[in-house]
């Protein structure tokens, strides 16, 4: 049986790749190294875990020793790589943790790749799972398309764009068969409630400030994560080694109309008063050097390999939405402990 090395992949784009790939490909070996940090949750991968294709290792990408020792064990063909200290406020009050997982555990990985594979690229792939971040941040105007000028301003996107430039690095100088793909922002079920549509969606059940940055009027690209998973599968099989493909759904919403729909949305669904969710909105600080707006050229993916999403805005949203209101428990669980801690000091005990 062919084995495949995920990283990450207990987190939220993680277990949603799991699942889709150990279901579509039975005859797959995946191999799913997470260190389980407050991101990474078991619990998201329940259904999968008794697979005969499917192994956990608990682990760190930056130990080197268990790195090699896992190509050594399953003979990997193939790395699909997601594991990633991943929210841009934890990267502002810790950088370094970015620094050690997203730079050091992707040369880790890579150095790995490269002794194990030993220059045979026949039918090996390191696939690294980037974020449209790198490129900075667009005015009004303007989509990032694979040539845009890396211009990362967050710690988060820095150290990503670094791993970016270490996996090519790879590609031209050793022949190490990559591929990479930059994504826009990813909403669905399993996303840890730090990021902005989990955490309105958790707040407005409890009666909670919704904490919208500055004026709200940041722009972010929004896609379905099922179809970033299709994204990558098709990717992964058919992309060009050495190549980039940007990932998008044309899906630009400012950060204000998004959280508005959220609130339309969910107090429907909780048969409560129209407008009561929308009187939780509060304007807090602005985040420290806030990326104005980012919006994704996906054309070559869409032109090359014939990728389109297959789910609207509209729908995903409904889905999403639905997904957070039926499995509470989930939220209670990943909300509960350390969560409260961190936000009391991201929020200030609102
Ligand atoms: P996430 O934070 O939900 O999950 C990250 C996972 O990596 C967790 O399971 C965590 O335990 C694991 N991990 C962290 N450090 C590790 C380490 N040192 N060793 C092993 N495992 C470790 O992140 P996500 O949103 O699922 O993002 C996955 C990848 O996709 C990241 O590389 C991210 O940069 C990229 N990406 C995310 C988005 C998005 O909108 N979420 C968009 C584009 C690209
Ligand atoms: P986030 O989900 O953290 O993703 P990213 O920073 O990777 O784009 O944030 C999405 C947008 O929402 C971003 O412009 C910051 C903003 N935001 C808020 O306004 N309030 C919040 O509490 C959070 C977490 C984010």
């Amino acid at each position: 049986m062919k084995s495949i090395l995920v990283t990450g992949g207990a987190g939220f784009i993680g277990s949603h790749l799991v699942r889709h790939w150990t279901e579509r490909y039975p005859d797959t070996h995946l191999v799913n190294l997470d260190k389980l940090t407050y991101a990474g949750n078991l619990e998201n991968l329940k259904d999968v875990e008794t697979l005969p294709n499917y192994t956990f290792v608990k682990g760190d990408i930056v130990d080197e020793k268990l790195v090699d020792e896992l190509f050594d064990r399953y003979r990997f063909e193939g790395v699909i790589h997601l594991a990633a200290e991943s929210h841009v406020d934890r990267s502002i009050t810790n950088p370094l943790a970015f620094i050690q997982t997203n730079i050091l555990g992707t040369a880790t990985l890579l150095n790995a790749a490269r002794r194990a594979w030993n220059g045979n690229s026949d039918n090996k792939l390191f696939y690294h799972v980037s974020t449209d971040e790198v490129y900075g941040s667009l005015g009004k105007e303007g989509l990032f398309t694979e040539t845009t000028r890396y211009d990362p301003r967050s710690p988060y996107s820095a150290s990503k764009a670094s791993s970016d430039h270490l996996v090519r690095a790879y590609f031209h100088t050793y022949g190490l068969p990559v591929v990479i793909s930059n994504c826009s922002n990813n909403y669905g079920g399993f996303q840890f409630p730090e990021k902005l549509i989990p955490l309105v969606i958790n707040n407005i059940r409890h009666h909670k400030p919704l904490p919208v940055y500055g004026k709200g009027e940041n722009v972010r690209d929004w896609l379905y994560v099922g179809d970033h998973v299709a994204a990558i599968d098709l990717i992964f099989h058919k992309g060009q080694k050495g190549e980039t493909y940007n990932v998008g759904g044309h899906n630009e919403k400012q950060n204000i109309e998004l959280v508005k729909l959220l609130c339309r949305i969910v107090d429907k669904k909780l048969g409560r008063k129209e407008g009561e969710a929308e009187s939780l909105i509060t304007y807090v600080q602005d985040r420290a050097g806030h990326d104005l707006r980012y919006a994704i050229d996906s054309d070559k993916l869409v032109r090359t390999l014939g990728w389109k999403p297959s789910v609207t805005f509209e729908e995903g949203m409904e889905k999403t939405v639905d997904w957070y209101l039926s499995n509470e428990a989930w939220l209670n669980n990943v909300t509960s402990g350390d969560y409260q801690r961190y936000y009391d000091r991201q929020y200030g005990n609102r």
